[in-house]
């Protein structure tokens, strides 16, 4: 259903007044296939470049380079004036309940508003606001229609923003870090409606998140990006089971309390910074941090996205 294949998305910065215009690659060469119902965790540290992958997927941000198929159709490059039919196909849910639900508006207008755009009658539009709160399970919904959203906790408010982005029923959502700012408590819960919400209405998922350890709710596939690219993508199962790339390893290490049925060795997580996106490192971008470099050879060339075990994996060592 949705087919990305070498998207480039970069974002110029001039340097001085004559300076040569150079490029923040946020998102470089990234490649990943989605069907109905599949949901695909992209995992990487802060400014890996996930939410500008997520933003350019739904063309709130124009590509660079590279193609979007959605449906078959080529919606790469396609002016906004010809849009109206995917962003009407497509929806957000956004990390922050507190800043992406306007506060003079009550949960009921919240929610009527992305019907009102889409021409749905008045009379059809109260049953649809209902049936949404209790999807997302804000019983009985009667109590939630004229609340506003400060009168409500952050676990309610994300509920209400999921309920938005779902009601007027998207094939696609990218849901970016939706549960990053809510107390730990709840996280577990919210992940697991959204994994059934997603399920129940055939709806296809991009979950971004820095935290690889919450994916497990909801994914089946998995892409880990480093500093714009995409260093391994394969099935949740195979890549937690098993991660290949040194990169998808450390992070899978670094988690609290790591799955017993792992079968890897323990290593360190390797220190140091993400790198700079408007100079990066030649070769693997990973390689100031990877235990493995090779020298002469990983600080050079860049790997190339191999298949290896049924996944893509982009390191010298496969
Ligand atoms: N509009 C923009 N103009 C210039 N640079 C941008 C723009 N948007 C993002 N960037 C840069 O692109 C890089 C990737 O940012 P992005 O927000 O996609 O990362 P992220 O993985 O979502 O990070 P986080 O986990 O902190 O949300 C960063 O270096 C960021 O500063
Ligand atoms: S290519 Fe080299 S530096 Fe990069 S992850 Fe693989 S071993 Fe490490
Ligand atoms: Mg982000």
């Amino acid at each position: 259903m949705l087919e990305v294949t070498q998207l480039k998305t970069w974002f110029p910065v001039k340097k001085g007044f004559f300076g040569k215009t150079r490029y923040v690659k946020a998102v470089d060469d990234v490649s990943f296939t989605l069907s109905r119902r599949e949901v695909l965790a992209v995992i990487g540290e802060s400014g890996s470049g996930k939410t500008t992958l997520g933003r350019t997927v739904l063309r709130l941000i124009k590509p660079t380079g590279g193609r979007i198929l959605f449906d078959k159709k080529d919606v790469t490059y396609m002016p906004e004036s010809r849009l109206k039919w995917y962003r009407f196909a497509t929806a957000m849910i956004f990390q922050d309940p507190f800043g992406s639900l306007n506060p003079y508006h009550t949960v009921q207008y919240i929610l009527e508003e992305p019907l009102i755009l889409r021409g749905v009658p008045p009379s059809e539009r109260r049953e649809k606001v209902v049936r949404a709160l209790d999807d997302v399970r804000l019983t009985p919904p009667e109590d939630f229609l004229k609340k506003y959203p400060h009168m409500l906790s952050g676990g309610q408010r994300q509920r209400v923003g999921i309920a938005r982005a779902l009601i007027t029923r998207p094939s696609l959502v990218v849901a970016d870090e939706p549960v990053s700012m809510l107390d730990v408590s709840i996280r577990a819960e919210i992940l697991s409606l959204m994994r059934s919400l997603q399920a129940k209405f055939d709806i296809a998922m991009v979950y971004i998140t820095h935290d690889i350890a919450t994916a497990k709710y909801l994914s089946d596939k998995i892409l880990v990006m480093y500093a714009g690219k995409m260093v391994e993508y394969g099935t949740f199962r195979d890549v937690i089971r098993e991660p290949l790339h040194p990169y998808t390893q450390a992070l899978i290490e670094a988690l609290p309390d790591p799955d017993p049925s792992n079968r890897f060795t323990k290593r360190k997580v390797p220190p140091g910074e993400p790198p700079s996106l408007i100079n990066p490192p030649p070769g693997c971008r990973f390689h100031p941090r990877c235990p493995y470099a090779i020298r002469g050879k990983c600080d050079v060339e860049e790997p190339p996205l191999v298949e290896v075990k049924e996944r893509k994996v982009a390191c010298w060592l496969y």
